[in-house]
């Protein structure tokens, strides 16, 4: 009796299709043309092995039973269409099914929109350097609480320093006070007026350290601008990426020139490379520019997918004793950068290093918030203000997967993780 393949047409073959014909055919049929090169000089075996290979169509359908139905070109277009549907079927199975053990990241790049194309762009057109077309884009693209207390802020700058010789001084060690530097983290703004206020009021500059919070706003306007310069990270790990850098942003052209001429190694005669100042060579090339501007195309909806990803967090973990989601204030709009949860140990009955390290044996990542400065060796021996509510923070918060690619099921997954650990 003839068998057919379940589900799936068989074919009738000429005696000869060769390899390339068949590629070709394939390739017409999904839509994707090939140009087989084959080289028949260093495959093809000797005349008699190929007379002893060739399979008889008459004798295999007699030996396998296979029944002709259909020529090559619509059996292979039943083919296709077949394992098209099988596979897709496959892997809803294999998803609903298996216990899925990849290990789930803490923040990724989400390089889902034109990033392949614009980056084609440049090799393309051969601007891959330091000049190009998404350069000059990305750096005009519109710059569209746990935080710093504003309170200690003032107080520091009313009552810890004092002018002297046309600047700001720290009363007791005598430094000059540069800039002030409020750093926005997690994706959620600093509350700014107060800062901004004592700091025009005492002469100081304010430089922003938006690298954790581009897309978040505060009473309204873009963190990164509410200063005199704002500073953004497009490390991999942040909100938009551009493989790596940053960017500086300010509303005074002084400042910007005097950034771009820093940045670009400070020379004052390109031709006869005359620097007039120790310089940076951080330039922005077009390949990170074109990546930069393919995730600025989607700002909003990489704003979005971290707001709805911390929301079910939120929700989620609402009525969980010892366990509370980071906050939003009511000025702000947070990017949710990163989800972090406080996990109070008297209560969630784990501290957040025995948290980490469940998770971690899940196959979950996540991360303790920042060492306060107070304690970074790096600046031991500077004057410092504060401190209980980082110290606490800092043994109590931990970052939870928040990659806007974060699929619904690896959320499960970590919430699952999670409720597990503290019940
Ligand atoms: C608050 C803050 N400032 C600055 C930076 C430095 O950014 P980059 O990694 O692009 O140098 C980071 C990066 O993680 C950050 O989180």
């Amino acid at each position: 009796m003839p068998r057919e393949l379940k589900g799936g047409p068989s074919t009738s073959a000429p005696a000869r299709i060769s390899i390339g014909d068949l590629a070709t055919v394939i390739g017409r049929l999904i839509g994707r043309p090939l140009e087989p090169e084959v080289e028949t000089c260093r495959i093809r075996p000797p005349a008699s092995e190929v007379e002893r290979l060739c399979a008889d169509a008459g004798r295999a359908a007699e030996m396998l039973g296979w029944r002709a139905e259909v020529d090559v070109e619509r059996g292979l277009e039943a083919t296709i269409a077949w394992i098209g549907d099988n596979l897709d079927r496959y892997h809803q199975t294999a998803m609903s099914s298996e216990p899925d053990h990849r290990r789930i990241p803490l923040s990724v790049p989400c390089l889902e929109g034109n990033e392949r194309a614009y980056l084609a762009e440049c090799i393309e057109t051969n601007w891959v350097s330091s000049a190009g077309p998404f350069v000059g884009r990305f750096e005009t693209a519109d710059a569209e609480t746990w935080q710093v207390d504003p309170a200690i802020v003032v107080r520091y700058l009313t009552e810890g320093c004092e002018q002297r010789g046309g600047a700001v001084h720290d009363r007791s060690t005598g430094r000059r006070v540069a800039a002030v530097l409020p750093a926005h983290i997690l994706g959620h703004p600093v509350d700014m007026d107060p800062i901004l206020a004592a700091a025009r009021r005492h002469g100081v500059p304010v430089v922003e350290d938006a690298a954790e919070a581009l897309g978040a706003t505060y009473k309204g306007r873009a963190v990164g601008t509410l200063g005199d310069i704002g500073c953004f990270s497009f490390n991999g790990n942040k909100l938009v990426t551009s493989g790596g850098g940053g960017m500086v942003v300010t509303g005074e052209a002084a400042i910007a020139d005097r950034v771009r001429h820093l940045t670009t190694q400070a020379k004052s005669d390109p031709v006869e490379h005359v620097h007039d100042a120790v310089g940076y060579n951080y330039r922005l090339t077009n390949v990170q520019a074109a990546v930069g501007c393919a995730q600025m195309d989607r700002l909003a909806d990489l704003v979005e997918a971290r707001r709805r990803i911390a929301g079910h967090y939120r929700a989620v973990f609402a009525d969980v004793a010892g366990i509370s989601f980071m906050p939003e204030a009511s000025w702000a709009r947070s990017t949710f950068w990163l989800s972090t949860v406080r996990v109070e140990a008297e209560t969630a009955g784990i501290d957040r290093h025995g948290l980490a390290a469940v998770l971690d044996a899940a196959g979950i990542e996540t991360r303790p918030l920042w060492q306060p400065l107070h304690h970074s060796p790096a600046h031991a021996g500077a004057r410092a203000l504060g401190g209980i509510v980082s110290d606490r923070l800092n043994h109590e918060a931990l970052s939870l997967p928040s990659s806007a690619s974060l699929t619904e099921a690896d959320q499960g997954r970590v919430i699952d993780a999670v409720l597990t650990a503290v019940q």
